[in-house]
């Protein structure tokens, strides 16, 4: 690790040239291994900083000479990159690792390997390790950079392989990447997490808060945008305080103005924003650069003062609500905002619950993802009492649900006759001749056109909304 003039620790040069040269070795053994080129079936469960890093994990799978398969049943390898943030997310691989044994049994010489954010928790791995004795090979978040050595030695080695260093992080550069879109691209400009939130496992999982330099974050996009992506989503658990560890400090204002500069048609969109952090400059920089979509993911997990405050989110209601009537008075009817909120967290009564309630009837979110608390171990959250049964929750979450396809249905009927300029992305579902494209505010529109128009910004106006998309007529 070395340090440039900067808060947080980088990975050196050195340490990311010996990978590309593991990456060599484990060509030349899997050339001598496998008669036909090996495949690969990475499957990632998670939020986007997952997708990410399994876009890195198959950059770094290619150069080694590996082909890719969706397929699980045709890999000879089989990496699943974990969730850790509810307890639905771990269900759901350990079920889906634990239908591999057999495959395993009759097919031992295909490597089964396990990464991300569950496996840095220590009962995790302990339970991979004694449970699930087929994993030949497990790691943790800080480490991904190191996967050509570790498939090395888990290839070479007839040993399991366990490498989940608990530190704070690091930076790496120069990591090969593959991306699953050739149009849409994911663009981490930090790792890691400060904020604590009483609930959330991502801070113990994610180490701490550290930005990539800005100059990096740019030269990338401006690649990606020469390369022809038309859409550039900026990634990190809390972007709004993007730059604190840099000398000198960068804003996240500042680099948005900066990556709205590069020449071209393109769109930027980031996620996500944290209110505690999140400032008019901000806002300001959003209204003004046209290239910034129009859409403003800002969680506020609950709308009364005092679960907030046992949340640890570090603001208030009111601050929150400041925001959102800032946001929209310097955007208007062009911005489309959308959140995360907890239904039920430890101690939440049902007046306080109704906070919630009233706080999305204020905002009039374009969506809104809803979650059922779910305790995760070793967070403070996860000691405190909880007295509401599930069944009750159910019932709150419902209510909630409720209100907002009411509310999703209202603002769908106020866009007739509006004109959107649109991402055109793919085929539509409403009739063959039809096309999808998507709004700043990540809204879909479909409508008549030729498959050309695919990749490519269109102004289309709004014929009628149906239930959870437009249908449009193209203008030009
Ligand atoms: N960094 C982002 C959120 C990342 S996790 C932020 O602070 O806004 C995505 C969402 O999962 C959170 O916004 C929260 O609504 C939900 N979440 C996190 N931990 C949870 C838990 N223990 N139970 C239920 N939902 C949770
Ligand atoms: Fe979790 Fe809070 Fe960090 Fe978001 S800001 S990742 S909710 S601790
Ligand atoms: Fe899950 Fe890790 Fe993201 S816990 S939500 S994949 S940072």
């Amino acid at each position: 690790m070395e340090n440039k003039n900067r808060k947080t620790n980088v990975v050196s040069d050195k340490d990311i040239k010996e990978q590309s040269e593991f990456c060599k070795k484990v060509k030349s053994v899997i050339s001598s291994k496998y008669s036909e080129k090996p495949l690969a079936c990475v499957v990632t469960y998670g939020c986007q900083q997952n997708v990410a890093d399994s876009e890195r994990i198959k950059g770094m799978l290619q150069k080694m000479g590996y082909g890719f398969t969706d397929e699980r049943k045709n890999a000879q390898l089989i990496i699943f990159n974990t969730c850790a943030v509810r307890e639905h997310a771990e269900d759901r691989v350990f079920g889906n690792v634990g239908m591999l044994k057999s495959y395993k049994h009759e097919n031992p010489g295909v490597l089964i390997a396990c990464c991300g954010c569950m496996m840095q928790q220590k009962h995790i791995a302990d339970k991979i390790k004694k449970s699930f004795p087929f994993v030949d090979l497990v790691f943790g978040t800080h480490v991904v950079y190191k996967l050509p050595e570790l498939i090395f030695t888990a290839l070479t080695r007839k040993k399991r392989v366990f490498e989940l260093p608990d530190m704070d992080g690091a930076i790496a550069e120069g990591v090969p990447v593959l991306r699953d879109n050739d149009k849409k691209a994911w663009l981490p400009i930090m790792y890691g997490c400060n904020n604590f939130c009483s609930y959330c496992i991502v801070p113990y999982v994610r180490g701490r808060e550290r930005s990539r330099e800005d100059d990096m974050i740019v030269k990338e996009a401006a690649e990606l945008v020469e390369s022809g992506y038309k859409e550039i989503t900026l990634l990190g658990q809390n972007v709004n305080s993007y730059g604190k560890d840099l000398l000198p400090r960068v804003t996240f204002a500042q680099l948005l103005r900066r990556i709205s500069e590069i020449n071209g048609d393109f769109r930027i969109r980031f996620m996500t924003s944290h209110p505690k952090d999140c400032t008019k400059e901000l806002l300001d920089t959003m209204a003004d650069c046209d290239k910034v979509a129009k859409h403003l993911h800002l969680p506020f997990q609950s709308g009364n003062n005092r679960v907030l405050k046992a949340m640890n989110r570090g603001y208030t209601r009111e601050k929150y609500s400041e925001l959102i009537d800032y946001a929209k008075s310097v955007m208007g009817d062009e911005l489309s905002i959308t959140s995360d909120t907890i239904v039920g967290f430890p101690g939440e009564t049902y007046e306080e619950f109704k906070d919630t309630l009233s706080l999305v009837e204020y905002v009039k979110f374009t969506s809104l993802f809803t979650f059922i608390y779910s305790p995760r171990k070793g967070t403070p959250a996860a000691e405190m009492k909880d007295p509401v049964t599930s069944a009750e929750k159910g019932k709150w979450f419902k209510e909630l649900t409720d209100l907002q396809e009411k509310i999703s249905a209202d603002n769908m009927k106020k866009y007739e006759g509006k004109i959107f300029k649109s991402f055109v992305y793919g085929k539509g579902k409403l009739g063959d001749n039809y096309v999808a494209a998507r709004t700043d505010g990540n809204l879909i529109i479909e409508f008549e056109g030729t498959e050309e128009l695919i990749g490519s910004f269109r102004n289309i106006r709004v014929t009628q909304p149906l239930t959870y998309v437009l249908k449009g007529e193209l203008l030009n």
